[in-house]
């Protein structure tokens, strides 16, 4: 196993809690705790948990993209677009905090980068 093995690894496990974090929001804890004040709690922890592993996305797929030498291809080209608009409405989201059909937005963002990232690593 290499270093690069490794790197990989961490941007799957950083994808993998960006991704099944929303997924276990929107399906699990929001229907359960919608309306109780638990729910600003978990919205507020998985925010920090989401840019810790936004953080590990893009510290990780920089450091392959070099690897790779990928910058030129379009698909990483479109990635980061969409990642540029994602990290927006993020932010947007995060700003006004009540606009919950921003939540569908993000999470398709979120599975086009995804569905991007699957393209570029075959
Ligand atoms: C929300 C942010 C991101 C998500 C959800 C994401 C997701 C993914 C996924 C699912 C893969 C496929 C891995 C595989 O099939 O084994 C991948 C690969 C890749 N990603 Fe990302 N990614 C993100 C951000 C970034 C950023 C910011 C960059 C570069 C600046 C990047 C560069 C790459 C590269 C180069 C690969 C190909 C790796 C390979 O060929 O083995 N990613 N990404």
């Amino acid at each position: 196993m290499d270093i690069w093995t490794v790197v990989h690894f961490l941007h799957l496990l950083a994808m993998a809690f960006f991704i099944g974090g929303q997924i276990m929001l929107a399906g699990v804890l929001v229907p359960i705790l919608k309306g109780k004040d638990e729910m600003k709690a978990v919205a507020k922890r998985f925010g920090l948990g989401s840019l810790i592993a936004l953080g590990v996305l893009i510290l990780t797929g920089v450091q392959m993209a070099g690897h790779e030498d990928a910058w030129g291809d379009g698909n990483l080209q479109a990635k980061l677009v969409i990642l540029a608009v994602l990290i927006l409405t993020i932010g947007y989201h995060v700003h006004t905090a009540t606009k919950r059909w921003l939540d569908p937005v993000i999470f398709v963002l979120s599975l086009a980068v995804m569905g991007l990232g699957v393209v570029l690593a075959h």
